[in-house]
């Protein structure tokens, strides 16, 4: 995880005793990961952090009704599809869910009424249409199409979508940390040469406190349920942070391909991992090279994974009928690879202009209610039509 120090009034190493210039204690809010024993960042505030006591929730969150699969298929989903409106924090669906991961989509139409804090697990969203910006103690933190946004485990925060632009988020939710791949850090944790992104492509949000936006309600997801609170004192209370955890930006065109003679497997384009879960980008690049090469990939059975794709367009030679905003979900166990006919073409294609989100799962997936809804009927069998 990337290192920040935000500009202002911080102290040159956390908990020390400090005044504000009017002589009032500044006092430390510490935010940690996998405990005392992982990364952290601290707040400061010149105030006491937010207090907060149990409230009803006026906010109505949507439920997810998991429906275990019955028959083992490849399924598609048209997330487009799917009701556009409200919140961020309510308005999202959830689709496919194990023990690791919830896959999921929104549309929010307005700015978050509340704060929210996911203390279940990190969060991950792949930016399809719209942008905005992401509120929370360490600032602001803006973002647009084709951005990912992570939002650490336990940060209060709140998002405010761009008004007037239509909006569509692929919305990802760990029960472990999300991090960096390993194989592309060197031993202290920095980047390596070879990584197919660099620190400067990772934005941090910009400080904007202390600041108060008269926003009195917080939500806080535990053990799949919604707690709410009230809180007295703005959250936003903040003089300085320091640390490394707090959200980010990285656009998903910053993510540098590789390529090789002959068909890579995905998980070369490994982005983030999480325990049970490794999040890879696909983005426009030439295909595989060799004169020979059949440049789609080879029918195969991932046996120890579940595939998810989201198709951030509808560039894809290898598979017709999908579209940007549809989700498919290739289960380990049987095969599946291009359409019938994609590797007979006489004239193969040098270079793709594939955008996606690909999510490889160890754990099996289930789909919820609400994805058997937006299901495409005919996508198992079309792959031997
Ligand atoms: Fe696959």
């Amino acid at each position: 995880m990337l290192e920040r120090r935000a500009a202002g009034r911080v102290p040159p190493k956390p908990h020390l005793r400090q005044r504000s210039a009017t002589g009032e204690v500044i006092y430390e809010e510490c935010l940690t990961r996998a405990g005392f024993e992982g990364a952290f960042s601290m707040l400061y505030h010149e105030h006491r952090p937010h207090e907060a006591k149990p409230a009803e929730l006026g906010a109505q969150f949507t439920a997810s009704v998991v429906v275990p699969a019955t028959t083992l298929l490849r399924r598609h989903y048209r997330c487009g599809e799917l009701a556009a409106g409200s919140g961020a924090a309510e308005g999202r669906t959830a689709l496919l869910v194990n023990r690791d991961v919830t896959v999921g989509f929104l549309k929010p139409s307005r700015e978050d009424t509340f704060y929210v804090a996911n203390a279940d697990g990190d969060e991950l969203f792949f930016v399809l249409e719209g942008g905005g910006t992401l509120r929370s103690p360490f600032g602001e933190l803006a973002f647009e199409r084709g951005d990912y946004v992570h939002v650490p485990k336990g940060v209060l925060h709140r998002f405010l979508p761009a008004a007037g632009a239509a909006q569509a988020w692929l919305w990802l939710e760990f029960a472990g940390a999300l991090r960096l791949p390993r194989a592309y850090r060197n031993d202290v944790g920095q980047l390596k040469m070879d990584a197919p992104y660099s620190h400067r492509d990772f934005r941090a949000p910009v400080f904007a406190g202390p600041r108060d936006d008269a926003i009195d309600t917080l939500a806080v997801k535990r053990r799949g349920t919604w707690h709410g609170y009230r809180l007295r004192g703005s959250p936003l209370d903040v003089v300085g942070w320091d640390g490394a955890v707090y959200p980010f930006v990285l656009p998903i065109a910053a993510f540098s391909p590789r390529v090789g003679q002959v068909h890579l497997p995905p998980p070369v384009h490994a982005t983030f991992e999480a325990p049970g879960a490794l999040v890879c980008s696909f983005v426009p690049r030439p295909l595989d090279f060799h004169p020979e090469a059949n440049p789609v990939p080879y029918p195969h059975s991932s046996v120890d994974v579940d595939e998810v794709l989201f198709y951030a367009n509808a560039a894809f030679s290898s598979r017709r009928g999908v579209e940007a905003g549809s989700l498919s979900h290739h289960p380990a166990g049987i095969t599946h690879g291009p359409h019938p006919g994609a590797y007979e073409n006489p004239t193969p294609e040098k270079w793709t202009d594939e955008v996606a989100v690909m999510l490889d799962c160890s754990a099996p997936l289930d789909p919820t209610r609400a994805a058997l809804g937006i299901e495409d009927a005919g996508y198992h069998a079309s792959f031997s039509a």
